[in-house]
């Protein structure tokens, strides 16, 4: 048999088409035919961003871009999750069967062999068990924050979680005796917000389980007690493809900021950055302009431009940003790996969070919702590689408390020290690693 076909179905959010691409670009340098999968829209997007080269094929790459409607409309918010998940569940899982025969009928000596999806797309599971083709889920966060969503059912079980409003009826939670002790409110799902989205991951869940093999972008150096927990666990990270920066981006990266580092001594600029999908808002956006201000430090931010052209907060009138570069999307893995970076004031997302790790970045946690909170435990308690600020009484981190905690880091040598020690241990890991990956490549082609 040859290589297997793997047909990547992400959710159309960057977060889960970063990684997932990145994964597809390994897979494909080990010979194996790739499919992406994206909404029409995303596409679009792509093509403006120059991703996409000859023929449908992403640059440079042997992946093959194909998308489909997602059917949210030009009026629709595509800010809202909820209408996203269930739009793309009724539009594309009804043309996906079709889209599978035309791509075999392209290539029948090489028809798809495997689907991976990532959350919110187990519907293709579902499609993919009914048409006898294999299915992996790509989880684009830890494998603690998907043990704590497979452990919803029997937590509503056992009372733990509240079935009707799916909140938890304890402070504290802990998802097994080797995990940390962690606040309730830092399980993802404690912040789903509404009965759609919890009764959604329960759902989505037991398609989750119909994939063979949950792949997560970790390594047991960073999570090796959440992957025990379940065989269907196969850490294939950290991805850290660095020549394919921006495969998965929807936003063109400004490039001058790598000129812009080049000018500062090693481990002196900080980054500042809180992802794809996080709006920090008015007053808190405020207090972080001033904060860095504060700072007397120089400092490279990212702030997305939402509206179109435009950044969707002012900044303060007192705001001077002398020292500082702002850019409205940057290179991140490059930015990540450039000597000049001390630290990285981040949301916590997965992707920045492992990132910043294998680079030995310390971090300081700004976390919003979804696993984020999770993972600042990790950051701060377990790996013990970074600091999170306190709020004020209206919920705020101060510009004072910015600047107390930026220095705190700064002077902690013991957090320098095992920033530096992780990131070595998870590159030795990951320089004698390929195994899981080998596995998983052989499982598809049997
Ligand atoms: C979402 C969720 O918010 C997060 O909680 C979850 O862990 C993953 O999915 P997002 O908020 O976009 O992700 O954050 P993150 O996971 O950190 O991913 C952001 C990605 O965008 C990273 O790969 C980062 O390198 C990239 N990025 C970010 C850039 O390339 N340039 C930027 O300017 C900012």
């Amino acid at each position: 048999m040859g290589n297997p076909h793997f047909l990547a179905i992400p959710f159309p959010i960057l977060g889960h088409m970063n990684p997932l691409m990145q994964f597809s670009h390994v897979l494909a340098k080990h010979g194996c035919k790739i499919t992406f999968l994206t909404s029409d829209e995303n596409y679009n997007k792509m093509k403006t961003t120059s991703i996409i080269g000859e023929q449908g094929k992403v640059k440079e790459s042997n992946i093959n871009l194909v998308s489909l409607p997602d059917g949210v409309s030009p009026q629709d918010d595509r800010k809202d999750v909820a209408k996203v998940i269930l739009s793309t569940r009724t539009t594309m899982s009804s043309m996906l069967p079709k889209l599978i025969e035309e791509i075999n009928a392209l290539d029948s000596d090489n028809k798809i062999s495997c689907i991976i999806v990532t959350k919110n797309m187990g519907w293709a599971l579902e499609v993919a068990h009914q048409l006898g083709i294999k299915g992996a889920l790509f989880w684009p966060a830890s494998a603690t924050s998907l043990v704590s969503f497979n452990s919803m059912e029997t937590f509503v079980e056992e009372g733990i979680i509240d079935s009707q409003s799916g909140l938890p009826r304890k402070q504290e939670i802990q998802l097994s005796t080797n995990l940390p002790m962690m606040e309730a409110a830092a399980m993802p799902w404690y912040n789903l917000n509404s009965a759609f989205f919890f009764l959604h991951m329960m759902k989505e869940m037991q398609n989750m389980n119909l994939g063979e093999w949950w792949l997560c972008n970790t390594s047991m150096d960073l999570e090796a007690e959440a992957i025990s927990l379940s065989p269907k666990f196969l850490p294939i990270g950290p991805l850290m493809e660095n020549e394919h920066n921006n495969m998965g981006s929807l936003w063109q990266e400004d490039e001058t900021c790598i000129e812009w580092l080049d000018q500062y001594p090693p481990k002196s600029v900080i980054y500042v950055s809180f992802g794809s999908l996080i709006s920090i808002g008015p007053n808190q956006f405020k207090e972080l302009a001033l904060g860095l201000d504060l700072l007397e430090r120089p400092f490279l931010w990212v702030v997305r431009k939402d509206k179109g052209n435009e950044t969707k907060y002012a900044y303060p009138s007192e705001f001077k940003g002398s020292q500082g570069k702002i850019v409205g999307w940057s290179p991140q893995k490059k930015i990540l790996t450039h000597p000049s970076i001390v630290c990285f004031i981040t949301h916590c997302g997965w992707n920045s969070t492992i990132e910043s790790v294998c680079n030995g970045v310390p971090l300081l946690c700004l976390p919003f919702f979804s696993d984020q909170l999770m993972n600042k435990t990790y950051i701060c308690d377990v790996w013990k590689v970074g600091l999170g600020f306190e709020k004020d009484e209206n919920g705020l981190i101060t510009k004072g408390e910015i600047k107390k905690k930026v220095d705190e880091l700064l002077e902690d040598e013991g957090i320098k020290e095992r920033s530096s020690k992780l990131m070595e241990m998870v590159a030795e890991n990951k320089a004698k690693g390929g195994k899981n990956l080998n596995k998983f490549i052989n499982w598809a082609k049997e």
